[in-house]
């Protein structure tokens, strides 16, 4: 499982465990929109990866909700 899925180094790692052969789950809320505006969208880094990763699981979850992280165990 990988916090900041669709982030910069995030999404390397996304694609590093992928490509291990692991079945990945990645966990982001866009928040770095929150944090930067438009220009801080990074909805094209998760468009990209839900097409280039063979074995992906993406699940849109704030890290610090703990009630909606449940449904991830
Ligand atoms: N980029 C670097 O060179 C570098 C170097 C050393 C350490 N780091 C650290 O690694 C981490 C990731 O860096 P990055 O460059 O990939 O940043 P990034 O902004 O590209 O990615 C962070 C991701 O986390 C997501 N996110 C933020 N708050 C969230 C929340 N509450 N719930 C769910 N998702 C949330 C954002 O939407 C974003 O996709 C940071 O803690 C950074 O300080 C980065």
């Amino acid at each position: 499982m990988i916090t900041g899925s669709s982030g910069l180094i995030g999404s390397e790692a996304v694609q590093y465990y992928d490509n291990q052969g692991y079945r990945v789950i990645g966990v982001d809320n866009n928040m770095r929109r929150e944090f930067f505006g438009p220009k801080g969208d990074n909805t094209w880094n998760l468009v990209r990866l839900q097409q280039a990763v063979h074995n992906f699981q993406y699940v849109d979850l704030d890290i610090r909700d703990r009630v909606g992280s449940q449904s991830l165990s």
